[in-house]
């Protein structure tokens, strides 16, 4: 018989990665992602590509390339089978946002989606982000998060660390806007509601942000 943790080596390989693209292909969340992705231009970084659904919602006529960075290689096995339907460079990297392998300063959209939640330390990946993002350049964003009601907060903090185990590390109550300002960049444009679905886990924030030191 299996033991725990191999069993759970298992789930975390075979069964996580259909999961996660699911749950992430759900239509309120694939809304969501429309609202943010166009806005990239030039050379993007997308930090967490995970199985590439962010891909169709580019803008081809004003993105050059698309560094895709996700340190699991199941979910780039998946965007890789999505790359023949776009029109503009998409180069994978097999590394965590916390070691961004790219020169400072050379990228002039980052986009990060559903993936602020899993980062295991988000303060640091957000950091090398501010690092390679050229002055000028954008931080887009659609992430879920911590809730404003403190029921459904008590529900998030309650089922947290159960919730991280098996959905591959995401935790329901990070304070987005907050992490993403710690990491270095001041926030331009905010928004926030309960998208449809299940409210402890769909309390999203989307946006776009600066450099910190931007004027
Ligand atoms: C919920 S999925 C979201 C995937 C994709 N961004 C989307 O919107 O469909 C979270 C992704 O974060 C990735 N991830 C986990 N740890 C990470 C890290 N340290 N740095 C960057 N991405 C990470 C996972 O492999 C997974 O692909």
């Amino acid at each position: 018989m299996l033991s725990g943790e191999a069993t759970m080596q298992l789930y975390d390989k075979h069964i996580l990665p259909n999961l996660v693209h699911m749950a992430c292909s759900l239509r309120p969340a694939m809304r969501q992602r429309e609202k943010v992705v166009h806005l990239a231009h030039g050379r993007v970084l997308e930090v967490g590509i995970g199985s590439g659904l962010n891909l169709p919602y580019y803008d081809a006529d004003k993105v050059n390339k698309v560094w895709g960075l996700d340190p699991s290689p199941e979910m780039l096995r998946m965007a890789e089978s999505r790359v023949h339907s776009v029109k503009f460079e998409v180069e994978f990297i097999n590394l965590p946002g916390e070691q961004i392998p790219l020169q400072s300063r050379c990228v002039d959209s980052i986009v990060v989606t559903y993936t602020l939640c899993t980062i295991p330390d988000a303060c640091r990946a957000l950091q090398e982000m501010a690092r390679v993002l050229k002055p000028g350049g954008e931080l887009l964003f659609c992430e879920h998060g911590a809730a404003p009601d403190a029921n459904v907060q008590r529900w998030q903090n309650m089922i947290n660390p159960v919730w991280k185990r098996i959905g591959g590390g995401c935790h329901l109550n990070r304070e987005i806007p907050g992490l993403i300002e710690q990491g270095g960049f001041r926030i331009r444009e905010l928004q926030a509601m309960y998208i449809p679905g299940w409210r402890p886990t769909s309390y999203n924030y989307w946006g776009r942000a600066t450099l910190a030191e931007s004027p």
